[in-house]
């Protein structure tokens, strides 16, 4: 049986064909201990422009999610389920395909920066190769375009940037111009994983307002992928919750962070460091984060949850709708998630 029901995902506002459909997208790994079930069956819509995070601890599944629908799994990951873009299925299509989609429709920025640039390439050569070779440009015009690009992430002086080896750049400048690189082949979808985890806090809010402005300028969806609640609010309109590889709530983020309707939640609000009230230390939910291999039979976080009861013990609890665009799979009941 299912314990995603087909009705229970984010299609709120998408009456025509969304730009990105997910649903029901699992990912399992082959391990020598036993399978680890790293995604359960999420799923989700993304409209053009739409800013969506997805949120949860180390481990819960949020890179797998997103490599799941880039076709950028371990060898040992298999991905079923339905990923959709422009209406076209693109889960688990052939490399060749894959390839294009992932320079030219959806790009990843990803979770360690190093990896993907060059250090013995400059930055302007990484850049003009990507344009010579998916939008058939010439030389000089891959240069032109790569300054113009710089400048949208607002790196000044663009045209001797170019000249720059990455070692010489700040980690804040380094993820701009991996932000640049994103998008120098205009992709209707950003998928940003933890862009800004190594950087200072105004670096961090720097970071943030470029990708905003990205959305207006470009028109991009963006898809922010992080462990800190704290970057959310403000920087994307809707938030999914992930925990053990599932959702435990979704909605639009002012909501999620006004009233979280789930104990899961709850807990990584109260691990955001906060301006305004005087922390002794910052609270962290007890207890250790799941392990896959062994997993409690009910909710994943049933044996964190300071609600817990008998039926989350039993069976994990189906995702349901309440408040028209609100999400989450908790029997407790919602008044009593309470800080
Ligand atoms: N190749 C693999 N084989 C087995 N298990 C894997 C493999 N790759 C990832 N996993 C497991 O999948 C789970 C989810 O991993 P994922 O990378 O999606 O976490 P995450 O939410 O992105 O965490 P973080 O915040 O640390 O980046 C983890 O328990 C991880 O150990
Ligand atoms: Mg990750």
């Amino acid at each position: 049986m299912r314990s995603t029901p087909r009705t229970a995902d984010m299609t709120d506002g998408a009456m025509n064909t969304p730009l990105l459909a997910v649903r029901d997208l699992s990912v399992a790994f082959n391990t020598p201990d036993g399978t680890v079930n790293a995604v359960n069956e999420i799923s989700f819509d993304l409209a053009a422009k739409d800013t969506l995070a997805i949120v949860g601890e180390s481990g819960s599944g949020k890179t797998q999610l997103a490599f799941a629908i880039l076709g950028l799994l371990a060898r040992n990951g298999t991905a079923s389920g339905s990923v959709r873009l422009e209406g076209e299925e693109i889960l688990n299509l052939p490399e060749r395909q894959l390839n294009r989609i992932r320079s030219e429709r959806i790009s990843m920025i990803f979770q360690d920066p190093m990896t993907s640039l060059n250090p013995y390439l400059r930055i302007g050569t990484q850049m003009a190769e990507v344009l010579q070779l998916h939008k058939g440009n010439t030389r000089s015009e891959a240069y032109d375009e790569a300054a113009r690009m710089l400048d949208a992430v607002r790196i000044s002086d663009a045209k001797s940037r170019l000249r720059m080896y990455p070692h010489e750049f700040s980690g804040g400048m380094r993820q701009r111009i991996m932000i640049a690189m994103s998008l120098l082949c205009r992709p209707k979808i950003l998928i940003a994983d933890e862009p800004t985890t190594a950087l200072d806090v105004t670096v961090q809010a720097q970071i943030m307002d470029l990708l905003a402005d990205i959305r207006e300028d470009f028109g991009t969806a963006v898809v922010l992928i992080t462990h800190d609640l704290g970057i959310v609010a403000g920087a994307t309109e809707r938030t999914m919750v992930m925990y053990g590889g599932r959702v435990m709530e979704t909605g639009p983020t002012d909501k999620v962070f006004a009233a979280p309707s789930h104990p899961y939640t709850l807990g990584l609000l109260a691990a955001v460091p906060r301006l305004d009230v005087e922390q002794e230390a910052l609270s962290t939910i007890p207890g250790e984060p799941p392990d896959l291999l062994n997993l409690p039979k009910g909710c994943p976080f049933s044996r964190r949850c300071p609600l817990v009861h008998e039926p989350c013990l039993e069976r994990m609890p189906p995702l349901e709708r309440f408040d028209t665009d609100r999400l989450r799979a908790c029997y407790a009941n919602r008044e009593t998630v309470q800080p």
